[in-house]
């Protein structure tokens, strides 16, 4: 099906559909000015073209009209969040009521865990799988403390058995027989930061109702990457970041997830700003708080207009290219750098990402065995933008959008060649 050849490789990106999509990306270049192989989108996605002018219009806006901006820039700045909402609601398959884009990500979980993880004595403990994001981690523990109970007994980790890298569902469902009449609150990071395992969001959600414990997910790693059907997997909450795989620019706003079931729910505890409130009487002021319903509600402050906008920009590449078609891409993209690496018959490489491409996204996290940062930082020197984590993992991510089956095929040129 593949062939290990730059002839190959090229050959599969002129019947690419989205190739024209490079073009509409800002690549980084060396000090020669010649492109270098980025594929740290899991990182920091890249910056498209049209981000600049969409800023630019904010700027022109603001500087044009001042405060009236809000009612008269072209995209007025008082309704500017809904202008995301129908595109963002299809990446992460929702109704566009159960989506909003607002505050930053470790925020947002801190606010969906107010309203969700309401603890009782005895049905009080958290579940994250081993490898949670540190923010994740500290969020959740903090929580747990917030509400006078130990990290210590309140925290479980979801974990891979001995010898192994992958958590296993079924170790989950054990964790939920075992103790689920304690557990309060599933919070998982999907797609795995570390590993790239993407975990069955469905199945996850089905199994944590089943011994009434909410269910939340981090889509960080996930969103614009894979497709987590979140209004159909029932999950209750999900947040994601929107710099990654959503290329909207270094700590830009991040995105949350409300099932609409609750999403009329007086019950739920909430950190209120006037941003929940009533859109009509907003600017009233003086009214009682009166809750929006959706996820609009959860709002609390006025969101940054230049990082919405950029965001709008990118949310616009992915209307245009077709999310399908961009997870098609990806599929075929990673497959072929997965058949690159194995082709190297290198014996020190184990890729810990599964092999099943439905329990993945476009990362693949390769362990190079006794290796150490040098062999990152000489990737760096060879022009590949990568990443690394302790203690021994690459992890690359060709971004369908803007990588190409020619970045995958140099890449592991490159590779290969440090390696020897
Ligand atoms: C899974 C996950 N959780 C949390 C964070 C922290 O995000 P932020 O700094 O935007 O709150 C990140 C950042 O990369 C992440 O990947």
């Amino acid at each position: 099906m593949f062939e290990n050849t730059l002839a190959f490789a090229q050959q599969q990106d002129q019947k690419d559909s989205l190739n024209l999509y490079r073009e509409k990306f800002l690549i980084p270049t060396n000090n020669k000015g010649e492109e270098m192989i980025y594929l740290c989108g899991n990182s920091l996605g890249l910056q498209p073209k049209k981000t600049s002018e969409y800023l630019d219009q904010e700027l022109k806006d603001w500087a044009k009209l001042g405060v009236e901006g809000h009612t008269d820039a072209k995209h007025p700045w008082l309704p500017y969040h809904e202008f995301l909402t129908n595109s963002m609601a299809k990446i992460v398959g929702a109704k566009p009521s159960e989506v909003v884009i607002m505050n930053s990500l470790t925020a947002n979980l801190h606010f969906m865990m107010v309203s969700f993880y309401q603890p009782t004595k005895t049905k009080y403990k958290v579940i994250i799988e081993s490898d949670a994001f540190p923010s994740d981690k500290y969020a959740v523990e903090s929580q747990i403390k917030f509400h006078g109970f130990n990290p210590e007994n309140g925290l479980i980790l979801w974990k891979p058995r001995d010898g192994e890298e992958l958590c296993r569902i079924e170790d989950l469902e054990k964790i939920l027989e075992k103790q689920g009449d304690e557990i309060a609150l599933i919070m998982i990071g999907n797609t795995n930061y570390y590993s790239g395992q993407s975990f069955p969001l469905k199945k996850i959600t089905q199994l944590g109702h089943q011994y009434n414990c909410i269910v939340g997910f981090d889509l960080a790693h996930g969103v614009g990457n894979i497709q987590p059907n979140l209004h159909d997997t029932g999950a209750d909450f999900a947040v994601w970041c929107t710099y990654k795989y959503l290329n909207s620019g270094p700590g830009s706003l991040g995105g949350c997830f409300v099932h609409e079931r609750h999403s009329q729910n007086s019950d739920l505890n909430r950190f209120t700003g006037w941003w929940g409130h009533n859109k009509q009487t907003r600017f009233n002021m003086r009214h009682e708080f009166d809750v929006l319903s959706g996820a609009e509600g959860w709002q609390l402050s006025n969101p940054s207009i230049l990082s919405m906008a950029a965001i709008r920009a990118s949310l616009d590449v992915f209307e245009e290219a077709g999310f399908d078609r961009i997870i098609e891409k990806s599929k075929r993209l990673t497959g072929y750098l997965e058949f690159l690496i194995e082709e190297l018959h290198d014996k020190r490489i184990n890729i810990i990402t599964p092999k099943n491409p439905a329990e993945r996204g476009c990362q693949l996290s390769i362990q190079v065995k006794s290796a150490n940062k040098t062999l990152h930082t000489q990737l760096t020197q060879a022009d590949v933008i990568s990443d690394w984590r302790e203690p021994d993992v690459i992890r690359v991510a060709p971004a369908p959008l803007y990588n190409s089956f020619e970045d995958v095929f140099i890449f592991v040129e490159r590779l290969k060649k440090v390696l020897n």
